[in-house]
């Protein structure tokens, strides 16, 4: 069997920008986990993406796999990218490089120059290099950020369809563990993620796959939850890192030890 990956940014103008990557000078070492290292994207580089999303910051899968968007909230936001048509010509990138530390570093940190600047870098070199025909924002520093790049000389040309959607672990963060309150901020953010297929669905003129659109239900249905591409995934990922299993976890006795480790548990099945 031939497996396929993902060559990563091996091609202009993208080498230059993770040549060129910030680091804890930009982003403070209180407010991002600048240790586990900056983490760029997901998806094609190559010139062929027509959806772009734009997400929040990278969690403890992302740290191991080197890719974005690849956990828990990454599977949704492959079911929402698939009710769209795309299951290929797509790009991700984060709001921040780095994932946030404690609750606030994200909003203190949304307008500093450094960051916005090396991100416009991104924004602008990917509409410069691919036919991007819809974009999304999940979660409000994302819509943040896609807002402060349309307001430069190089975004103000552009003007794509787009929908700024709830973060698709915003229920789990809202809820603080409680069941009844999680499964209402499921319902509220698949009625507000509806809203926005419906806005934009129709007008995708070139999506990979064609057909009517399906609106998610009350809650996440199995099939609403989509594995990440091997295409997408650095070469030799094994396939359970691609699952919607949780595999790895943040652990520790302390918060320091718990920023020093992330636990990696292949899930039950693997083994035979
Ligand atoms: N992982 C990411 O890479 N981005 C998010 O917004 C959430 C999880």
């Amino acid at each position: 069997m031939t497996h396929v990956f993902d060559p990563g940014p091996v091609g202009e103008p993208f080498t230059a920008l993770v040549g060129d990557y910030p680091g804890p000078d930009v982003y403070p070492p209180d407010s991002f986990r600048v240790e586990w290292g900056p983490i760029f994207h997901r998806g094609r580089l190559d010139g062929s993406a027509r959806l772009l999303v734009i997400g929040q910051d990278p969690a403890q899968s992302e740290a191991v796999v080197r890719r974005i968007l690849v956990g828990a909230a990454g599977h949704r936001a492959q079911g929402l990218m698939s009710k769209l048509g795309f299951d290929r010509s797509y790009l991700l990138i984060n709001t921040f490089l780095y994932s946030v530390y404690g609750q606030t570093g994200g909003d203190k940190h949304k307008d500093d120059a450094g960051i916005v600047d090396y991100r416009n870098g991104w924004l602008t070199a990917i509409f410069t290099s691919n036919q991007i025909e819809v974009v999304l924002a999940l979660g409000s520093l994302a819509d943040d950020a896609w807002q402060k790049w349309r307001q430069t000389a190089d975004g103000k040309g552009h003007s794509p369809p787009y929908a700024h959607v709830t973060h698709p672990t915003e229920p789990e963060s809202s809820s603080g563990g409680d069941p009844t309150k999680l499964q209402q901020a499921i319902t509220a953010m698949l009625q507000n993620w509806n809203q926005a297929l419906a806005a934009l669905h129709p007008l995708i003129t070139q999506p990979d796959t064609p057909g009517p659109l399906v609106p998610y239900g009350d809650s996440f249905q199995p099939s609403d939850l989509v594995e990440i591409p091997e295409f997408d995934m650095p070469a030799g990922i094994p396939d359970w890192m691609r699952s919607p299993q949780a595999w790895a976890q943040r652990e520790g006795a302390t918060a320091a030890d718990k920023r020093r480790n992330i636990t990696i548990t292949v899930p039950d099945g693997v083994i035979s």
